[in-house]
């Protein structure tokens, strides 16, 4: 009776339950039963549980960024078509490409940026700046400031619309310019934050990066 008093049955029930729930944790890691490889998926409820993670984290975060008033500035889809075909087509794809072999091994996929995402310019833009975690994408916040991802959006926004011709005319001296524009660029511009908002202030850089400029430059 007194020993029931001190314990009541319903808090005995709970210390038992995290138990046998911390005991099962336990073995469940230990015995390795899970299989991390890349060449397995997730088991589906563990896939879709990490889906729905991944998009209520981008929704609720891309809601306090805002969109540059210059966002749909040809110069900066121009500018933007030179860092995607340097950094991202190897994993994400371009018009007229095949299946890279890294695309083909990644888990999660690399989405082919040649369709749409389903994403807002804002909720793209907080992607690439932060880059998703225990996934291939990078946060590219690190090494680019705000306004060299917006025209990354800029560009993978018109992508789906983009002919393999008008890809390969868009990108064709990226590779030049991409390195000058890395050296110029002063080391993690803007870090990568945790505001996670894309301030339109953070610079103009966007225009003085733009290709046309580069190639005059280096003529
Ligand atoms: C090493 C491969 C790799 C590279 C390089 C890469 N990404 Fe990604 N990216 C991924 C993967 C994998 C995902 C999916 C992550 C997930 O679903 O959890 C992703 C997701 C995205 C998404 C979200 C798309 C969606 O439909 O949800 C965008 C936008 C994106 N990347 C843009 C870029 C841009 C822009 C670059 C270049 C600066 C880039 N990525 C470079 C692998 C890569």
């Amino acid at each position: 009776m007194a020993a029931r008093r001190i314990f009541p049955r319903w808090l005995l029930g709970l210390i038992v339950l995290a138990i046998v729930f911390a005991g099962g944790v336990t073995l469940f890691v230990q015995s390795g039963v899970y299989d991390v490889g890349a060449d397995v998926p997730h088991f589906g409820p563990v896939a879709r549980l990490i889906a729905a993670v991944r998009m209520r984290s981008v929704e609720v975060r891309a809601e306090d960024v805002v969109r540059p008033a210059d966002f749909n500035d040809p110069k900066r889809f121009a500018a933007g078509a030179g860092l995607y075909n340097e950094m991202c087509s190897g994993c994400h794809l371009a018009p007229g490409m095949q299946p890279s072999e890294i695309s083909r091994g990644l888990y999660p996929r690399a989405p082919d940026l040649t369709k749409p995402t389903g994403l807002t310019p804002e909720q793209e833009f907080w992607v690439i700046k932060h880059g998703i975690k225990m996934s291939g994408m990078a946060a590219w916040g690190a090494t680019h400031d705000d306004s060299l991802i917006w025209n990354m959006v800029a560009f993978i926004d018109k992508l789906p619309s983009l002919s393999a011709a008008d890809y390969q005319a868009a990108t064709k001296d990226s590779g030049e310019a991409h390195e000058h524009m890395m050296n110029d660029a002063p080391p993690a511009a803007s870090g990568t934050g945790t505001s996670g908002s894309g301030t339109p202030e953070s610079g103009d850089r966007g225009g003085s990066h733009d290709h046309g400029e580069h190639k005059d430059r280096h003529q």
